[in-house]
């Protein structure tokens, strides 16, 4: 127990590390590019504000939120998803007063109490976007061409966008009560959870996982097909938006999102993963949050997608991450008496920027160059007396085998690798 991580957790060793570094300075790149910035929130928040923002008929608040009561005996819950904590944050710094949109990312460790399998988790790790402060259709594409020019720059392949439009409060209390009615006379087949979804969110029974529930709905009538003019219209603009950036995407009149926030356009990237689950990315546009929270009425629209579900795509894919973390050079040395030169010469190297280990352990010099090379290190130097007392020393690619002269330096061996 104490030497095990908890169950649906998992620590990333530095084999793996690496690779999220390199994805993690992809997603800087391109938020800089599309003109996001950074926001970091707390790890926890008020359990209120994701019954408030999440919804209180969604599983992710019924069912899987880590909440306890601290030492004052507050109600606290680890976030389960960020986008209540951007928007509350959003409201608490008045950001709304700022030229308006207010773009902001974040990168951040999630936790749902859900049943661990390849790619679900109890703390996994989003991506996310925020754009506050815009109705347009333009921002709806936007939430998606972000995330899909990010797995494209990936080199993922076999990826769906798949939208609907899931209207507006307005409309879809409407669309409710049709739903309602043509669900009324199979109301005793459905299972529990959509008995208890009946009455306080019927919309979320089209995405019922169990095959009763799904043949009922089959023929059940599509709220895309209920929407009123202004949230057709919009919908009209986001796809044509998404043409114009040559954004393949799909109807499914089917996507309702597990969570409640969402006006209009929500959408979902799937990728066709034989190994574990497909969704890598979710989003929508939310209108109603910031207000609901308690700021004033902001529109809003943002997506996350899930790091370990795009690694595991990746993976999945044969997609190779470049390993940028191996070190340039490795200082061997002979004899106690050159080590204190060995540590000079690792100080100024690092110092012109060039990645270099020394031993630490007291090998020997042919351990010390074995280990060079299980390091993957490019180039080598020995440093034994002859060197240190001539200033010259040779330096091995140990890629090739070749070995040049050089003055014993920082500057000329930098000059040399560079
Ligand atoms: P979500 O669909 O709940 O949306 O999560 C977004 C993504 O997080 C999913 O597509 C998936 O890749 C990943 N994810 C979710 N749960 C898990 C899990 N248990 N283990 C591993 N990965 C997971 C949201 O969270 C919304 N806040 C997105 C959003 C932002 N909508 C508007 N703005």
């Amino acid at each position: 127990m104490l030497t095990k991580a908890p169950k649906g957790t998992m620590d990333i060793l530095p084999e793996n590390s690496y690779k999220w570094q390199y994805i993690e300075e992809e997603i800087r790149k391109i938020c800089r590019e599309f003109g996001v910035s950074e926001v970091r929130t707390p790890v926890f928040e008020h359990t209120e504000l994701f019954q408030r923002g999440v919804g209180d008929t969604t599983d992710v608040v019924e069912k899987e939120m880590y909440t306890f009561n601290d030492k004052g005996d507050r109600s606290i819950t680890l976030r389960p998803e960020g986008t209540a904590g951007a928007v509350r944050s959003f409201i608490e710094h008045g950001m709304f007063n700022n030229p308006q949109p207010t773009k902001l990312y974040y990168q951040i460790s999630c936790y749902r109490y859900e049943k661990p399998q390849a790619g679900r988790y109890r703390e996994f790790h989003q991506f996310g976007v925020e754009y506050f402060g815009t109705q347009s259709p333009s921002a709806d594409a936007e939430m998606i061409s972000l995330p899909w020019t990010l797995y494209k720059r990936l080199g993922l392949k076999k990826l769906t966008v798949n939208i609907n439009s899931i209207g507006c409060p307005k409309c879809r209390k409407e669309y409710n009560e049709k739903l309602k009615a043509y669900l009324k006379p199979q109301y005793d087949q459905l299972c529990d959870t959509c008995k208890n979804r009946y009455e306080r969110n019927p919309m979320r029974i089209l995405d019922c996982k169990s095959s009763i529930c799904k043949d009922i709905v089959k023929n059940a009538p599509l709220l895309i097909d209920s929407i009123c003019q202004e949230c057709s219209d919009h919908f009209e603009e986001v796809k044509k938006y998404l043409t114009v950036m040559d954004i393949p995407f799909q109807i499914d009149p089917y996507i309702v999102r597990g969570l409640d926030y969402y006006t209009k356009t929500v959408f979902e990237i799937v990728a066709q993963n034989e190994n574990s689950n497909g969704t890598i990315c979710g989003g929508g546009r939310y209108d109603g949050l910031v207000e609901e929270l308690g700021g004033g009425s902001v529109p809003a629209c943002g997506f996350a997608l899930g790091m370990e579900r795009l690694l595991l795509t990746m993976e999945e894919q044969g997609i190779e991450i470049p390993d940028s973390h191996k070190l340039d050079i490795y200082v061997g040395h002979i004899g106690e008496n050159n080590s204190m030169f060995a540590q000079k010469l690792v100080a100024d190297l690092r110092e012109c920027g060039i990645c270099a280990e020394r031993d630490h352990l007291g090998r020997s010099v042919k351990a010390q160059m074995k280990y060079a090379n299980k390091l993957g290190v490019k180039y080598s130097v020995i440093l034994g007396d002859d060197e240190v007392a001539s200033g010259k020393a040779r330096l091995k690619n140990m890629y090739e085998g070749v070995e040049t002269e050089i003055e014993l330096s920082a500057q000329a061996i930098a000059g040399h690798i560079n």
